[in-house]
Order: structure tokens, then sequence, then C-alpha cells
């Protein structure tokens, strides 16, 4: 069977009883470090043109981007390039800092130097791989023999550096599989090269500790970063960096402990492109921290063009459901949690805490509308219908035609099985229950009220020939009822109704939905007039329609032609 997982062998925990870790809460933003350019770009089906690679680091430099690793330029001429065209083109902001990647060769970190030659500020990102397998199976090299590779390396950094002392320059090493790799031996490695780089003399030093693979849940890496953190030398004079890949799926989460665990600085990629299932996500973590109340010194205020940008670049679109950035994550299809959503929205005072249901943050922190955030399908329940008409047409309803209207627009829904937008919400509105039939058509009214109640004279039909009715009740709607029972004979019961003031932006100034049963029948229907008087007399008559039919009877044209 090729399905076995006794295949596999589980990832052998660190064994660790000092773990402080999971005590720490972030407090600040790390120092990031975007690797679109290099490992985003190296895992690309059409690597970046040098368009592309200008656009993609324009706008790293624009959401605020201080390090930002630009190519291999010793492994591509591209990206050799594209590194000398930033240069020579003085593109670089003067607070920016490039990083660019070269392995521990000294040809290549000879032409790494030549690709940074005149660069104000570089980080010069050297590594080799250390984690056993690549020992054993690639390089067939011993552990001491992994270690010369990376201090011959950083001598030759060193050396190069030295030679041009008028860029202001950064080294780092990466261990690279260093979950891979046994922690004593990455602290021996990590050691022997800042025995070369000595970054208690001065010069500035990253150690970025790469999950090159995933290997491990997120707490097992933690474990590792505190390890090193708390058994290198020098460690206080060196930056700690990680750099996690998503095999597993836990790039961020991975990133986030390791914080927690110590490391000053992460390395990623805007959406998480990157190498296999991707590098860790740096919209992400980023967002994550600004939804915690801490400034992620990022500017992501422009999802939509951050998302385009690098859907440009990188020819990959932005999954619907990817956290902050997707199309659908800030919207509610499901009745509940629209529900949910609009009560809290409503209750919302200006300058509050954000504390809205099933919204971690508020959409338009970056850049999305409220209207996106209540979407109509078949899922979706009455407050969210209620919410789209209130919100597009100033249209309110009480909570029976909610009810009533929900189930009709749900019906629409599964026969067309897809989403229904605002326009055709209002347009089943409409054609449900604001129809009003020639015949019927409120033409005047006149209320006398007296001791008893009230009196209604109504002309109700067509404009050349209307009906005039007579009754009396209680209230308007009962004395108009009174007058339908007695000129048509339809026997009505009033079982709810309701008139709104609308607010501006409407031709009407009122809106009645009444709820009846006439001669047996349930109807019900609403209607928008200048005064509530109109609309609510409307409505009743728009629901008599429904029960006895839209032409008036007969009986009744002929009566009054005959009187008149
Ligand atoms: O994933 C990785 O290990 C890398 C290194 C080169 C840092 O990209
Ligand atoms: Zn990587």
């Amino acid at each position: 069977m090729a399905f076995d997982h006794r295949k596999y062998v589980a990832f052998k925990p660190v064994a660790k009883t000092d773990r402080r870790w999971p005590d720490k809460v972030i407090e600040k933003a790390p120092t990031w470090c975007a690797v679109d350019l290099r490992d985003g770009n190296q895992a690309l089906v059409k690597p970046m043109t040098v368009a592309q690679k200008q656009r993609m680091f324009d706008l790293l430099v624009k959401l605020g981007f201080k390090e930002i690793e630009i190519g291999f330029p010793a492994a591509s001429q591209p990206d050799f390039d594209f590194c000398r065209k930033l240069i020579e083109e003085n593109r670089i902001p003067e607070d920016v800092k490039i990083q660019v990647l070269t392995q521990a060769r000294p040809e290549l970190i000879e032409r790494t130097y030549e690709a940074l030659a005149g660069a104000r500020k570089a980080i010069v990102h050297v590594y080799n791989s250390t984690s056993t397998v690549q020992r054993e199976q690639v390089f067939g090299l011993d552990r001491d023999g992994i270690r010369e590779i990376a201090v011959s390396g950083a001598k030759v950094v060193r050396d190069m550096a030295a030679r041009h002392p008028e860029t202001e320059w950064t080294f780092q090493y990466s261990p690279e599989s260093f979950t891979g790799t046994e922690l004593d031996f990455a602290a021996e490695v990590i050691d022997a090269v800042s025995d070369v780089w000595r970054p208690d003399q001065g010069q500035p030093m990253i150690i970025n500790l790469p999950a090159t693979v995933e290997m491990a849940t997120p707490n097992v890496f933690a474990d590792q970063i505190e390890w090193i953190c708390d058994n290198i030398k020098r460690r206080e004079h060196i930056s700690i960096s990680v750099h996690t890949h998503n095999d597993r799926g836990c790039a961020v989460a991975a990133a986030e402990l390791a914080v927690m665990a110590g490391a000053d600085r992460v390395e990623g990629t805007l959406m998480g492109n990157g190498e296999r299932t991707g590098n860790m996500d740096l919209v992400t973590m980023a967002m994550n921290l600004y939804s915690q109340g801490i400034d992620p010194t990022l500017d992501l205020s422009g999802m939509a063009a951050i998302s385009e940008v690098v859907e440009a670049c990188t020819e990959i679109s932005t999954h619907p459901r990817h956290p902050y950035a997707g199309e659908l994550v800030f919207t509610a299809f499901s009745g509940s949690h629209q529900d949910a959503i609009r009560k809290c929205l409503a209750r919302r005072k200006e300058g509050e805490a954000w504390n809205v249901a099933y919204l971690p943050i508020d959409p338009f922190d970056v850049g999305r509308r409220y209207e996106e955030v209540v979407r109509i399908n078949s899922q979706s329940g009455k407050g969210g219908v209620a919410y789209v008409l209130e919100r597009d047409y100033n249209i309110s309803l009480p909570r029976w035609l909610q009810i009533e209207f929900s189930k009709v627009v749900q019906r629409e829904a599964e026969t067309n099985g897809g989403e229904i937008d605002s326009l055709t919400i209002h347009r089943l509105f409409e054609d449900r229950y604001l129809k009003v039939h020639a015949d019927w058509v409120l033409r005047s009214y006149d209320l006398h009220r007296d001791e008893e109640g009230v009196r209604a004279e109504v002309s109700v039909g067509s404009e050349s020939a209307p009906v005039r009715l007579e009754g009396r009740g209680l209230g308007a709607v009962e004395a108009v009822s009174e007058a339908l029972e007695s000129r048509f004979g339809i026997s009505i019961a009033v079982e709810a109704y309701d008139e709104f003031a609308l607010g501006e932006g409407t031709n009407a100034n009122a809106l009645a939905c009444i709820r009846l049963t006439a001669n047996g029948k349930h109807c019900s229907a609403a209607a928008l007039a200048e005064d509530t008087t109109s609309a609510t007399l409307q409505a009743l008559f728009s629901a008599v329609a429904q029960a006895v039919g839209t032409e008036m009877p007969e009986s009744a044209r002929e009566a009054e032609v005959a009187g008149a």
C-alpha cells in the first residue's frame, strides 16, 4: 500500500526543562525582512521580470520594509542586473537595507560583492546546509567539514567587506535546514561564524534560523529558537532572525512562537509565496499583531492594492479566504453571523475599542467597505437581508416581515444557486410587497375623529373612475377595513402593521407594512408614501388585492358608475 504512515518517523521534541517562551507575550513588532524578491522569486513558475521586480521592490518600500532581500546575484544574472539597477539608479531609500543571498563559496561571495558595489547599506546573507540529511546524503561531509564551509565563507565575507568600507555592512549567516540540524551542532557553527565576524566588536550580525522545511509543530520550533538564544556566544550582540516555511501550514504560528522565544527579526513574503507551500506570510503575521493593538510598523491599509501588485508580480492569485486580504474574509453569508455583525455594528460607538462578533478587525482599516461584510446567498437569514435593505435603501422592516421576506430571498437564492446582490433583493421586495395595482391605488383619504373613533372616506382605483369608500373603526385601518367589507364583502382581519418614517435619500417619507387575512387568505404588503397614513392605507389595499384579485370587483365599479 502506497499510503502508509509507518514510512515516517516522528520529529524528536527538544528535551527542555527551562522552557520560558509559553509565558511570553509579543509586545512589539519584530524587524521584518521581505524575501519576496529572492525566496519568493525562486519559487515562481515564471520568475519576475525586471519590471515586476521593480514594482515589488517599490511596494515593499512603500509598505515600510527597511530590510529587503533583493536576490541571489551570484547565482542569477537577472538578480545581479536588478541589484545593479537599484544601486546605479539610486532607487534605494536611505533608510532601507538591501540584502542579497550567497552560498558560502569564495567565488560566489566575490561576485556578490561585485553586485553590491556602491550600495549605501547592505546585508550579505551567506548560508550553507547543516542538517544531518544534507551532511550525510548530499555533501558527504562530517560536522567539521560543514563547519569549515561556514567559517571559510564567513572569512571571505568579512575580508571582502573590509575592501569596501564605503558601504555600511551587516553580515547574516543561515545554517540552512536548521530545523533538521542537531541544536548543539547549530550552536557550534553559529559560534564559529561569530568568532570570525565578532559582533561584540561592532560588526552588525544576524543569525537567521530557517525552518527550511517545517518538520514539527510550532512549539518545537520555539523550543529550538529559545535553546539557540540560550546557548550561543555573544547573543546580546546578535540579531536572531527566523525564516519559516509553511510545509505543515504553520509558518506564521511558528514565527510568532519564535518571537516569543526570543527572535528579533522575521523573514517572509507578502501573502506567503515561496518554495513548496510557501514562506511565512508577512501580511498575516503583521495583521495578527495589528489585531492585538500592536503597531506592525508596516502600512497594510491598502490591502486590495497590495494584493493586486503581488498578483501582478507573482502571477499567483490571492485566495479569497486568505487571512486579512482575501475577497471573502470579511464577508458573512450565514444568517446568524450576519445578525450578530449587524447588531454589533449598530451598537458600536466611534472611538470605542473594536468588539464586533465574527470580525477580528475592522474591515475599513484595510480598505474594505462595510457593504462587503454582509452578502446574501441561500445560507443567509433575515438579519442579513434586512441589513442590506436598510443599508442600501433605507428600508427598515419589522421583524415579522424580515422573517417572511428572507424566505422569499432564500427561495430565489436556492433557485439561482448563488449570491443575490443588493439590487436583486430590492427588486424582489418591490415585486413581492410594493406592487400597487391600478385598481387599488389610494387616491385620497379623509379621516374624521370623534368620540366613537374614526370615520374614513377614501377614494381608491383608477384616476378617471375612482371608487369612494366609507367606513368606521377605532383607527384608520379598522375604518377602511370595515368599508371594504361593507362595500365588497371582503372580511379582513389585520394581524400586524408597522409604520416607519424614512431617512434622507428616499423620495417617500414613510413606509408601512401590513399582514392580514382577507377572505381567509394570508397576505402581506408594504407601501411607500409621503405620509404614514397614506402608506398604511395603500399597504392595506395592496394586501387586499393579493387576496381578492388585482382588479376591483366589477360590482363595485358598476355601483359607483350607477351612483355617480
Ligand atoms: O529556506 C531557507 O532555508 C532559505 C535560506 C537560504 C535562508 O531560504
Ligand atoms: Zn527559504
